[in-house]
C-alpha cells in the first residue's frame, strides 16, 4: 500500500516535472507561427531578382545608362503577387505615404505613395492579411491602418535605447523586398532610393520572415529576452551561404540583423556582413551612403572605428581601391570630411592605395528644414564579388542601438554578357552615380561647407572639448 502511493506522489511529481518543462520550453519558443510547411530542404531556391531604385525628376542621367524598374512598379507588383489568405509583411521606420503638405502638392510623383497607401489598404477587401512592426511613432497614417491590418508596436527605447530602421517587405512568403526605402511618399519620389526585389524566392523569404517574426514577438516587451525561439534561429549565415539561382546564375545569398543583442543563434550581424564583404574584395569596394561618421553620440562622442578600421585595413595593407560616395546636404556632420581626409591622406606617397572620395550627391530642391528630400539616401557597399544592401547609414549609433537589416549576395562575374549579373548591376548603377553631373570630387585639402550652421557647429566643438563633456542632442535618425 505504501509503495503504492509513493509510485502515485512520484507519479505526480513526474507529471508536475513534465508540464513544468513544456511551459518553459513553450515560453522560450514563443508562438512561432506556422510556417506552412515550407523548410530548409523544400523551398524554392530558383529566383527572379530586380534591381529597382527610386531617382528623382530632377536627377538625370546621360541618356545611355540603363534605366532600373521603378521602386513603385516594383512594390505594386509585389502586391499584384499576394494571394488570398496569404499575408503581407512590412517592417518601416515611417509611415508617411499620403504626403498632405505644402511641398508635396506642386510635385506629381509624390501620389505614387498615395497610390500605395491605397493599394495596401485595399488588401484586406481581398482576403490577404496585411501585417505591419513598427517603432513606436505617431502616424495618424498607421493608426488608420491599423484598423485594416495588424500592427505590432516595439518600444526601441525600452528595448535597446535605439530606433527601428528596418525596412523590408515580405510577401507571400515568397517574395521579398530590401532596401534603403522606407515607406514615405519621399521614398518614391524625390529621394534617391535602391533596392531589390527577388521573386519566387520561398528559402530567402523564410530567412527573412524570421527576422520579422522576431519583431513581432517584441510587441510591447520592454526587456529583450536572453534566449530565442529557435524558430527564429538564422537559416544562412556568412558561415553557411545560401546557394540560389538568381535569373539562372549562380549565387550565394545570406541576411544579416542589427543591433546585436536582436541576433539569435547564427544570425549574422550587419557589421559582420560588411565586414564580410569587404575582406571578400579583390579589386575595389565602391560604397554609396548619405553620411559617413565614425563616432557615436551616446552621452559621449566616441570614436566607433569599426568600419573605420576596416577600410584603413583594406587600404594599406591589401590595395584594395575605394570609392566613398557621400552627401554633402544640410545635416552633415562637420567632422565627416575630416574622416574622409584622414582615409585620404593614409594613401598619400603609397602607389597602390587608392581612396576616392566624392560629394553632395543631391537634387536642386533641397529642403530649408533639412528633412530628408532630393537625396542620396542609398545604403549600399559593392565589390568586385559582392553587394551588401542594407537599411543603415554608416553612423556608429545606427549600428549600435537601432534595428536593421541587410544582404549580402555574392556572384562571380557573369561569363557571356557583362553587366548581366545582380552585382554588376549594382555596380553599374554606383557608376553611373559616380560620374554623373550630380557628384562633385573632393578638392584637395579642403573641407566642404555643406550647410550653414556648420561652421557654429565647428566653434562649438572646440568650446566643449575634452569630448566627454560635448553635447549629446539626439536626432532620430541617429545622426547628429
Ligand atoms: C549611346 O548609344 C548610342 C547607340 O548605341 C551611341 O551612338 C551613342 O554614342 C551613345 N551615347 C553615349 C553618350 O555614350
Ligand atoms: C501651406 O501654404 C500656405 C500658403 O502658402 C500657408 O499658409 C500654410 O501655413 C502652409 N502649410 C504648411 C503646413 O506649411
Ligand atoms: C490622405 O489624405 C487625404 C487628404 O489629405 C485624406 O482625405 C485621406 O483620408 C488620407 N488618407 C489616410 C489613409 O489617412
Ligand atoms: C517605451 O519605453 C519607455 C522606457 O521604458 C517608456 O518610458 C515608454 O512609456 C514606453 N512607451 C510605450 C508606448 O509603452
Ligand atoms: C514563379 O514560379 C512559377 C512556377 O514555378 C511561375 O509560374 C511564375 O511565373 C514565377 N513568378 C515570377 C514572378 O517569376
Ligand atoms: C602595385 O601594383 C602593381 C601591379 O598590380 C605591382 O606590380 C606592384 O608591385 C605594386 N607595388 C607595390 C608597392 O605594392
Ligand atoms: C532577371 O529577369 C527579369 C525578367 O525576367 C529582368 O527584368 C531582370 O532585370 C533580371 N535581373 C537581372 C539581375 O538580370
Ligand atoms: C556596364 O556598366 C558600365 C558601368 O559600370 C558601363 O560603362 C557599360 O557600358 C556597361 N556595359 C554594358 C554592356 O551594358
Amino acid at each position: 500500500m505504501k509503495s503504492q502511493q509513493k509510485c502515485i506522489v512520484i507519479f505526480a511529481l513526474v507529471c508536475c516535472f513534465a508540464v513544468l518543462v513544456a511551459l518553459i520550453f513553450s515560453a522560450v519558443d514563443v508562438w512561432g507561427e506556422d510556417e506552412d510547411g515550407i523548410t530548409e530542404e523544400n523551398c524554392n531556391k530558383n529566383c527572379r531578382v530586380v534591381l529597382v531604385e527610386n531617382i528623382p525628376e530632377d536627377v538625370t542621367f546621360s541618356e545611355n545608362s540603363t534605366a532600373h524598374l521603378t521602386l513603385s512598379a516594383g512594390l505594386h507588383s509585389l502586391l499584384d503577387l499576394a494571394v488570398a489568405g496569404r499575408s503581407v509583411e512590412i517592417v518601416s521606420p515611417q509611415w508617411n505615404l499620403n504626403s498632405s503638405d505644402n511641398e508635396s502638392s506642386f510635385l506629381p510623383s509624390s501620389r505614387q505613395g498615395q497610390a500605395l497607401l491605397q493599394r495596401l489598404q485595399g488588401l484586406k477587401k481581398k482576403g490577404i492579411n496585411l501585417k505591419i512592426a513598427s517603432g513606436i511613432i505617431d502616424s495618424v497614417e498607421l493608426k488608420s491602418l491599423s484598423r485594416l491590418s495588424e500592427v505590432h508596436y516595439i518600444n526601441m527605447t525600452a528595448l535597446t535605447k535605439g530606433f527601428l530602421h528596418s525596412s523590408f517587405w515580405v510577401v507571400d512568403r515568397k517574395h521579398i523586398y530590401i532596401g534603403s526605402a522606407t515607406m514615405d511618399w519621399r521614398s518614391l519620389s524625390t529621394m534617391k532610393e535602391l533596392g531589390i526585389i527577388i521573386y519566387n524566392c520561398s528559402c530567402l523569404a523564410l530567412d527573412l520572415h524570421r527576422v520579422f517574426n522576431l519583431y513581432w514577438q517584441l510587441q510591447y516587451k520592454d526587456f529583450v529576452p536572453s534566449i530565442w525561439s529557435k524558430r527564429l534561429s538564422a537559416l544562412w549565415n556568412k558561415d553557411e551561404n545560401l546557394p540560389l539561382l538568381f535569373n539562372n546564375t549562380k549565387a550565394e545569398v545570406f541576411l544579416s540583423s542589427s543591433p546585436d543583442v536582436f541576433c539569435p543563434k547564427d544570425r549574422t550581424r550587419d557589421l559582420d556582413a560588411i565586414s564580410y564583404v569587404i575582406q571578400k574584395a579583390k579589386k575595389f569596394i565602391y560604397i554609396s551612403i548619405t553620411d559617413y561618421l565614425p563616432l557615436t553620440n551616446r552621452n559621449s562622442h566616441r570614436y566607433w572605428s569599426s568600419i573605420d578600421g576596416m577600410l584603413r585595413e583594406a587600404l594599406i595593407l591589401r590595395n584594395i581601391k575605394v570609392r566613398l560616395l557621400v552627401s554633402c546636404w544640410e545635416q552633415t556632420h562637420p567632422l565627416t570630411f575630416n574622416f574622409v581626409w584622414s582615409l585620404k591622406t593614409l594613401c598619400m606617397e603609397l602607389p597602390n592605395c587608392s581612396l576616392e572620395a566624392v560629394s553632395k550627391f543631391f537634387s536642386t530642391r533641397e529642403k530649408r528644414d533639412g528633412t530628408l528630400q532630393g537625396i542620396n539616401h542609398n545604403r549600399f557597399i559593392v565589390t568586385d564579388s559582392a553587394v551588401y544592401i542594407g537599411n543603415f547609414d554608416w553612423v556608429g549609433n545606427e549600428f549600435m542601438f537601432n534595428a536593421g537589416a541587410g544582404m549580402v549576395i555574392s556572384q562571380a562575374e557573369g561569363l557571356k554578357e557583362r553587366n548581366s549579373t545582380l552585382v554588376e548591376q549594382v555596380r553599374a548603377a554606383f557608376q553611373r552615380d559616380w560620374y554623373s553631373r550630380h557628384t562633385m570630387s573632393l578638392q584637395a585639402n579642403k573641407i566642404p561647407v555643406c550647410n550653414k550652421h556648420q561652421l557654429n557647429q565647428l566653434a562649438h566643438l572646440k568650446i566643449t572639448q575634452p569630448p566627454e563633456s560635448s553635447g549629446s542632442q539626439e536626432s532620430p535618425n541617429g545622426s547628429f
